[in-house]
């Protein structure tokens, strides 16, 4: 595994957990994801009503929990506008943690994960705590520290709540004893300004995500013209790294698809981050062929093969255990 940035092995982040194995955002999809190999496991946080932060990849959560069958929260349903668009269903910010507590986690594409259904209805809905509490008692257990790769979600909306995650994540970061630039985190947000406060506040490794279209929302609200795009080129990654370490990429952004799903040559991204000294995580890889580029149908290894051999520091994966297959055989 050659001229990655770290000079080290690429790191295996668990996409919400093992979630093609189990329902995503589950301490089941965080246990399973370990075992399988993973090195980081990546919970997204949103708030509770009462300020604690919980594992969703959304606030609204109809998709991923079964709240549709509490007829007791049947009048909570709602529409806001997250982000600028309008969304219908129940909203985590609307809910004390005990109440979310009683609800249970769903698989979010039971058409593509029929494999995942027997277990919808059996866990709860995570606290950050519980999560760092699994990846705690696993490393003593296995030998082998597992990292925390936690997501601000919606951090300009949780703000004008008067429910900023920023605060809640630092303390139960340091209160569980992670802190310094080695400590096993990685804290990743697709807004910009949290991270620029946080680089304020925390020596923990920063990940500004860029996807392959749009501009993060709180350029949305500040009038500033910059877009993903403009993010991810040389000067945009110069100005990236000093607040951050590290790019979180939609893996479009270093080999583009054309229009029938065939890929592209690669960009110089990967080149440009690390010359600015940043590493580079990409996301998000997946088995199914759905998700796959049309060069790699039936063939999830080859697609890790291709963006491995161009020296990035780390996948998201949604199956881990691939990505060990994968990263052993190159070694
Ligand atoms: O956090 C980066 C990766 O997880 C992709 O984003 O939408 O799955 O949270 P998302
Ligand atoms: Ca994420």
């Amino acid at each position: 595994m050659t001229h990655t940035f770290t000079r080290k092995p690429p790191i295996i982040i668990a996409h919400r957990g093992a979630s093609g194995y189990r329902p995503e955002h589950t301490l089941a999809a965080y246990e399973l994801a370990i075992n399988l190999g993973a090195d980081y496991i990546e919970p997204d946080l949103v708030s509770t009503k009462d300020g604690i932060l919980i594992a969703r990849h959304e606030n609204e959560i109809s998709e991923t929990s079964d709240i549709a069958n509490h007829a007791e929260f049947a009048h909570r349903q709602t529409t806001k506008i997250i982000d600028g668009e309008s969304k219908t269903g129940w909203f985590t910010e609307d809910f004390t943690l005990m109440e979310l507590k009683t609800l249970r986690a769903t698989e979010r594409i039971p058409e593509m994960r029929s494999q995942n259904t027997p277990y919808n209805g059996l866990w709860e809905i995570p606290t950050l705590q519980e999560i760092i509490d699994l990846a705690k008692d696993k490393s003593a257990q296995i030998g082998r520290t597992i990292g925390i790769y936690p997501e601000t979600k919606h951090p300009t909306y949780f703000k004008s709540l008067g429910l900023a995650l920023e605060a809640p994540l630092l303390a139960t970061l340091a209160a569980n004893g992670y802190q310094g630039a080695n400590a096993p985190v990685f804290i990743q947000s697709f807004e910009v300004s949290n991270l620029q406060d946080l680089a304020k506040q925390t020596d923990l490794p920063l990940v500004q995500l860029l996807n392959d279209k749009g501009k993060p929302y709180d350029f949305v609200v500040s009038d500033d013209h910059r877009t993903y795009a403009d993010l991810a080129t040389v000067s945009g990654l110069k100005d990236i790294a000093k607040y951050a370490q590290a790019v979180g990429v939609n893996k479009n952004l270093v080999i583009p698809r054309d229009r029938t799903g065939k890929l592209l040559s690669p960009t110089s991204l990967v080149r440009n981050a690390h010359a600015a000294g940043l590493q580079v995580h990409l996301w998000t890889f997946r088995n199914e062929d759905y998700f796959l580029p049309l060069d790699f149908l039936g063939n999830p290894q080859g697609e890790y093969k291709l963006f491995l051999n161009l020296g990035i520091d780390g996948v998201f994966s949604d199956y881990p255990d691939t990505a060990v297959a994968v990263g052993e055989c190159m070694n």
